[in-house]
């Protein structure tokens, strides 16, 4: 990890954590975690717990919010759908976009990925794109080609219409067969991954995507956080299951 870019740790709570669950993990989780200036940490509570989630956590504007998930669409007739800026008016400043659950359960594809990209930017909300390959792809020597495929899908449109909206992306790289598995990458598989996508961010963006930060998702816990970490090009961690016990969070938070 390079010092420009200080590490960035996300809790993706996923369908977990109700108001009154949210309330009572950050009322725990705050003394737990003190504010450092060495590290961002964001939370993505559901959509319905967003607001209590904020509330409890008012006397800590170094926290960070994002919501994890937007619809493409600038507002209209989509029963049970948020939109970008509803979600920036609520206090969310990130947003989780092409997460592998979208993908693969919701059947999102690269072109809708591509749009909410484009629309989370156009309302200040920054995007935490994800990208990761499944077993099989991983296993017949794709990862590379996946990761920047996605990449380049969700993110060409972006560059071309505006490219300082780049400055404010996040990247998670979160390999399928990682995620609720408990079968964690080795730093070596994350180091690998990530260089291949700071390459293509480099072709996509120059020099200004340099400052990009890159996260790690897949499995983390608060024994292996430290050693991803330290992976040469791992700037930050996507953590779910691992993110929802206050103490095990906040043990990352500070690892
Ligand atoms: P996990 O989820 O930490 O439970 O594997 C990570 C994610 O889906 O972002």
């Amino acid at each position: 990890m390079t010092d420009l870019r200080r590490p960035v740790l996300a809790a993706n709570w996923k369908m977990n954590l109700g108001p009154t669950a949210a309330t009572a993990f950050l009322e725990a989780f705050l003394v737990r975690y003190a504010p450092r200036d060495d590290r961002t940490v964001i939370l993505f509570p559901s959509a319905i717990a967003f607001g209590a989630a904020r509330s409890a956590a008012a006397a800590r504007p170094d926290l960070q919010f994002g919501v994890q998930n937007i619809h493409a669409a600038e507002k209209g007739a989509f029963t049970g759908e948020t939109s970008a800026a509803m979600a920036h008016d609520a206090g969310a400043r990130y947003v989780l976009v092409g997460h592998s659950e979208r993908r693969h359960v919701f059947g999102e594809t690269d072109a809708q990925t591509a749009e909410k990209v484009r629309r989370a930017a156009a309302h200040g909300l920054a995007p935490v794109l994800c990208v990761g390959e499944k077993i099989e792809e991983r296993e017949a020597g794709q990862t590379d080609a996946v990761v920047v495929r996605q990449l380049r899908a969700a993110l060409e449109g972006l560059v071309a219409e505006d490219a300082t909206a780049l400055r404010s992306l996040v990247i998670a790289y979160e390999p399928v067969w990682a995620i609720g598995t408990g079968r964690t990458a080795t730093p070596q598989d994350a180091s690998s991954a990530h260089r291949a996508i700071r390459a293509a961010l480099g072709d996509l963006a120059g020099s200004g995507s340099d400052e990009i930060p890159i996260l790690y998702g897949g499995s983390v816990t608060a024994s292996n956080a430290s050693a991803l970490l330290q992976a040469p090009g791992v700037d930050g961690l996507l953590v779910g299951g691992a993110s929802l016990d206050p103490e095990s969070w906040a043990a990352i938070c500070n690892a």
